[in-house]
Formats: C-alpha cells, structure tokens, sequence
C-alpha cells in the first residue's frame, strides 16, 4: 500500500494527530483527502474535500458516506480523553461513544467502499490500550475495547482484501496532553509513522518512540500469539 494517488478519510482532522495525518497525506501524494470534522474546515489544497462528520452521529455518518465515492484508506481517529475515578457511568459511556462506538459506526458504514478498494482501516489507539493510566480509566477501557475490535475487524475482513491496522500510539504533543509534563512526541512525527506503517504493511503500527520500545516484544508475545492462532477459526 502506498498512499500516493489514494483516497484517504481521516476523522477528526482539524486538530492534533488528525491535522498532521491530513498534511502527511497530502505530502506523500494522496490524490484526495476527506477531512472530517464536527466544524466546518476550509484548506487551500484542493485535493481536501470537508465533511462534516460527528463520530457519534449516525445521520452524519451516513450523509458522509453518501458524499464519498470511492475509499482506500479510513484513519479513525477522532477520540476523546476525560479525567475520571470510574466513579461516573457517565464519563465511561462519553468514551466509549466515540472512541469505541464512533470507530464502530464509521467503520461500517465505509466497509462497503473499502471492500471494492481492497482498501485499509487505521485505527488510531492508544498504549493505553494494553495497559491503563489509572487516571484516565474510562480512556483506557474504551481503547481496549477498540484494539478488541480492530483485531476481529482485521480477521473477518483479511479474507475480503482489507487490511486493519491497529496503532498504539504513545504520549503526543496536542491538546489532549496539555498540561502533563512527560515527554511527548510531535503530532508530525506520528503522523508520519502512522503512514510509513500503512506502507510497511505492519498490522500493529507503534508510530513513536516511547510505544516503539514495546513493538519486539509485543510482536512476538503470547497475546499476538494467540491472536493469530485465534484468527484461524474464521479461515476454517
Ligand atoms: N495525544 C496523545 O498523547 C495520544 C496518545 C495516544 C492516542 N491518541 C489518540 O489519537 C487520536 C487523536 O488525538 P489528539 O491527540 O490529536 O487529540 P486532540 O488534539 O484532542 O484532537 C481530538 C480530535 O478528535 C475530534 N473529536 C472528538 N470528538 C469527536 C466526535 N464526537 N466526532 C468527531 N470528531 C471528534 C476533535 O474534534 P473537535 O475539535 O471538534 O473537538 C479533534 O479533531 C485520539 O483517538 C487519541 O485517543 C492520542
């Protein structure tokens, strides 16, 4: 997969990762860019085509669905982060609504176009995935149950010719970090490791340095392990 000539749609594109996604794509030479925002989004490169596109919005999802005619790549990667202590059902179900239920709804909808592409989903996760900030629970639950789903998506569409990717994205320089003094990496330089991994054809993209340390040791442990032998039953 290369991402030069291709149609790629990146959720939450105004900001942070998704902005730098959207650059990084037209950099490599994507052909068209759907940028998909809650506000509407002007750009001087007339290869973007805006969409409003609120992840929790089924109406929104469909209306976008119906404006795009052909798709190679999807990038989910519209999420929230909110500080809680689990005591709040309510902070758990906002998470799990965008950043569990939203990537779902998205991703439905565009699989009909990604199928005849033979297209690619990129999931944008979290390290937060395999292991929780306690101080962001609701995050982390809602970021494993999406790495759960990515990895189902991936073995019940391998067959059909789309690839899923997972990325498990460690500390980032943007708005969702602001305020925690740790190293971060800049929105840039992840954006631009979310498509070398794309192009590299690695199912589990670790995009930075602090989740690159954990990529060997992810890649050839007994969870992957099992995730493929897992996987086979679809095949059978
Ligand atoms: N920053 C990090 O350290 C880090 C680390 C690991 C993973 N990630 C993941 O990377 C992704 C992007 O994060 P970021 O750091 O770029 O965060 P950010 O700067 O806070 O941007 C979040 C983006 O998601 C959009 N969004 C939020 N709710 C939405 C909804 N209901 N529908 C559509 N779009 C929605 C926001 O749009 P509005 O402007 O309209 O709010 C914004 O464009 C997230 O999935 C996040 O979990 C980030």
């Amino acid at each position: 997969m290369t991402i030069a000539d291709k149609t790629i749609l990146v959720t939450g594109a105004n900001r942070g990762i998704g902005q730098a996604l959207v650059s990084e794509a037209l950099s490599r030479g994507a052909g068209r860019v759907y940028a998909g925002t809650r506000q509407p989004l002007s750009h001087p490169d007339p290869r973007i085509t805006p969409l409003i596109l609120d992840v929790t919005s089924a109406a929104q999802i469909q209306a976008a669905a119906g404006q795009v005619e052909s798709l190679d790549v999807l990038i989910n990667n519209a999420g929230i982060w909110l500080s809680d202590d689990l005591s709040d059902r309510a902070a758990l179900e906002q998470h799990l609504a965008v950043n569990l239920f939203g990537m779902y709804g998205v991703t439905q909808a565009f699989l009909p176009l990604l199928t005849r592409s033979r297209g690619a989903i990129v999931n944008n996760l979290s390290v937060n995935a395999l292991a929780p900030l306690p101080l962001t629970p609701a995050y982390a639950i809602s970021k494993a149950a999406a790495f759960s789903l990515t990895q189902s998506l991936r073995a019940l569409w391998a067959g059909r010719g789309v690839r899923v990717h997972a990325v498990l994205t460690g500390p980032v320089d943007t708005d969702m970090t602001r305020g925690f003094d740790i190293p971060k990496s800049s929105a840039e330089s992840v954006a631009a490791g979310i498509f070398d991994g794309v192009e590299n054809g690695e199912e589990d993209i670790f995009p930075d340095p602090y989740s690159q340390a954990m990529a060997d040791s992810w890649r050839g442990g007994a969870a992957k392990a099992l995730e493929r032998e897992l996987a086979g039953f679809v095949a059978s």
